[in-house]
């Protein structure tokens, strides 16, 4: 045989061998899996964390890692009933590297068994079940956003220190108004206030004249409330519509005005609550982060576009360690885990429990902006109470 033909052959069939041969994961595209309500009263939610994972990736050149990023979509409606078929799905069968979602804390609870069950990774981009880093936590759960505690504990304080002492609630029934109303009972009452009373509508429902007509009679120093999305948006329009406003002060976790306020209007005007981000930060981060963000999709940013947007950067954080090669596991996640993400919101640590170590703002609203007034807890960490990592 001719040695010069039998060199080259030899040469086809070593470079195919390599080809054949070659780790899948340098070729592969990351598989990211979006569990998120895009119907509903959180769809507006779910698109924004969308929004803000896919332009850090953008930004990025459309890569994680150096590895390009395909997405599976799943509408989770923010129904319980029907999250562990949903999880599944991007889990077994799209076969998906991390799963990123979701807004309702219910699903998200259902999600996170289902992502633990299958030792899959999970970003949680905003639902604040304190389960998912306390008794549920695991070496692959993650969150960007915060727990139901977090935003709410920070207000008890403040509001005392406002001159309240009397308290009620009011919230949606379901984990996250349960817990969050927790949240702030434990911070108002060791400042020295009183919950005298917890009222609560099915979730997702915006009937809330017979709720309202109690806080009139009780005549409490300060109504709390956690409400998000269109319920949001319904229940502050119909607080300042029953007169409330002028003699009962609203105060709430900052989801009650962020990313409602163009349909609340003047509704919404003097609000304060707290939260894990503000308007007006003014930090050249977040900064630049609103100029990308508006010129990306023609919108202010909100918390739920940050929250997306620090998945992927974590996700970024992750990848970065190991070169790509998400089946590094443990080496992905402890990277992510020990990671300093530089939010927009500020930069922000995760506890051992996965969960962000972040300050908590005052914020007013003013025209169509929670304008930031002060931080009113540093760097608060969620007590991760049964979490045994
Ligand atoms: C939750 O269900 O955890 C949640 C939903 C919307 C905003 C904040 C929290």
């Amino acid at each position: 045989m001719n040695p010069i033909l039998n060199r080259a052959a030899l040469l086809a069939g070593a470079s195919a061998l390599m080809f054949a041969t070659a780790p899948a994961h340098a070729a592969d595209k990351i598989k990211v899996g979006f569990m998120l309500p895009y119907s509903g009263t959180y769809a507006a939610l779910g698109t924004a964390i969308e929004n803000g994972f896919k332009l850090y990736v953008q930004q990025q050149g459309g890569k994680l890692g150096g590895r390009e990023v395909e997405y599976f979509k799943v509408d989770d409606e923010s129904n319980p009933a029907k999250a562990s078929e949903n999880a599944n799905r991007l889990i077994k069968r799209d076969q998906v590297d991390v799963v990123v979602g979701t807004v309702h804390s219910g699903v998200a609870m259902a999600l996170a068994k289902a992502a633990k069950d299958s030792d899959t990774t999970l970003i949680v981009a905003n639902a604040g079940a304190d389960a998912i880093t306390g008794p549920m936590c695991g070496p692959g759960i993650f969150r960007t956003s915060f727990t139901n505690w977090q935003p709410a504990y920070a207000m008890g304080p403040v509001a005392f220190a406002d001159g309240k002492k009397t308290a009620i609630t009011v919230t949606w029934k379901y984990a996250a108004g349960d817990e969050a109303v927790k949240g702030f009972r434990e911070g108002f009452e060791k400042a020295g206030g009183k919950v005298v009373k917890d009222l609560t509508v099915p979730f997702p429902n915006v009937e809330f004249q017979s709720v309202l007509t109690e806080i009139a009679a009780a005549k409490p120093d300060m109504v709390f409330s956690f409400f998000a999305g269109g319920g949001a948006v319904k229940f502050v329009q119909d607080y300042h519509a029953a007169g409330l406003n002028k003699s009962i002060p609203l105060y709430g976790s900052g989801f009650l005005t962020d990313g409602t306020l163009q349909a609340q209007g003047p509704s919404a005007q003097g609000l304060m609550t707290t939260l894990h981000y503000a308007d007006g930060l003014n930090t050249p981060r977040d900064n630049a982060f609103r100029a990308d963000y508006d010129k990306a999709y023609k919108l202010a940013p909100d918390v739920y576009a940050v929250q997306g947007y620090d998945a992927a950067q974590l996700m970024q954080a992750g990848l970065a360690a190991v070169k790509g090669d998400i089946g590094k596991k443990a080496d992905f996640r402890n990277a992510m885990r020990s990671a300093t993400i530089d939010s927009p919101r500020g930069p922000f640590t995760l506890s051992a429990a996965g969960n962000p170590v972040q300050d908590i703002y005052l914020r007013k609203v003013e025209g169509l902006e929670n304008k930031v007034q002060r931080v009113a807890v540093q760097k608060l960490a969620d007590p991760a109470r049964g979490c045994k990592l």
